[in-house]
């Protein structure tokens, strides 16, 4: 009952530091959402999809205890690595890594009590057949919950790439950029895709915060932004306007900035709950 005293941490050890500056800013959003909203249950059987790093797979897993069983699925294997050294120091035998696509579970029907996702379904390739595994994974009564952005992501940032985008005169290119923010889905279609893969949504909570930089030129630089967002951002446009396009939206990036003393950038989150089977009534927040 005591083996936590025995499991002194000691912050000289160097392992301690390799991990303890771990989750970027951006999922630390949309996890607490999940960690602040999700129902706690002791004896469970859990599934994490596309857990990154380990995020909020140990999190997860240290608030509900040993009583429970956690697993996590990724594909990116390099970051599974960093979260086995992660399990390893943070001492977790009640979690299992697992290099496994959302769309093909190697798990047996009817395996899981609770299914998380935080930040997954705008990434899978197939969500639809994501949701449909998870149904199949899912025990009766199981629950599953979605975090996620949702249309109207950084609509600052998408209004005046538009109006930079108008200037250029090239139909594909707002057509481009119409597609790049409409692939974030809604709290509509997050909902119909839980329920048309068998899943009764019980519980919506729509939050938002806001990204701040002193200006256009700082967003374009951020290390997350290029590492997250910019590929997407040039891929609307042609190799041979990138850079005129690029240049003009920095400047009216910082134009707008210079008028609102900052450049705020509005980022909707949604919390999504779903009951496998369930009949629950909705309750929104
Ligand atoms: C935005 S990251 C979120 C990571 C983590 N949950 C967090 O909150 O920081 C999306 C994750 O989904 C994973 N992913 C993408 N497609 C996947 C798939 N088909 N099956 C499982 N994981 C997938 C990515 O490798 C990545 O780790």
């Amino acid at each position: 009952m005591t083996d936590y005293l025995a499991q002194k941490v000691h912050f000289t050890h160097p392992d301690i530091a390799n991990v303890f500056d771990e989750l970027s800013l951006w999922s630390s959003h949309f996890g607490r959402l999940l960690l602040e909203n999700i129902e706690l249950m002791g004896g469970i059987s859990a599934l994490d999809i596309g857990f990154g790093t380990g995020f909020p797979l140990f999190e997860l897993a240290q608030a509900h205890g040993r009583s429970c069983q956690f697993t996590g699925v990724d594909v990116w294997k390099s970051a599974m690595d960093r979260a086995a050294i992660k399990r390893r120091v943070y001492g977790l035998d009640n979690v299992g890594l697992v290099h496994a696509d959302g769309a093909h579970l190697p798990f047996a029907d009817r395996s899981f009590d609770l299914i998380v996702s935080n930040l997954g379904i705008n990434n899978f390739d197939n969500a639809r057949a994501v949701m449909a595994e998870c149904a199949r994974v899912a025990k009766l009564g199981a629950r599953l919950v979605i975090t996620t952005n949702i249309k109207g992501h950084m609509r600052e940032f998408y209004d005046v790439y538009r109006q930079v985008l108008e200037g250029f005169g090239k139909q594909e290119y707002l057509e481009r950029l119409a597609a790049n923010e409409d692939h974030r889905g809604t709290k509509e279609s997050v909902c119909g895709l839980l329920e048309g893969t068998g899943f009764k949504v019980v519980k919506v909570i729509e939050r938002d915060f806001a990204m701040r930089y002193l200006d256009g030129s700082a967003l374009l630089r951020h290390f997350f932004v290029r590492l997250g967002f910019l590929d997407a951002w040039r891929a609307v446009v042609t190799p041979e306007d990138e850079r005129a396009v690029f240049a003009q939206l920095e400047r009216r990036l910082n134009a707008l900035a210079e008028r609102q003393g900052e450049l705020k950038l509005t980022i909707p989150m949604l919390y999504v709950e779903g009951k496998c089977g369930s009949k629950h009534s909705m309750e929104l927040g």
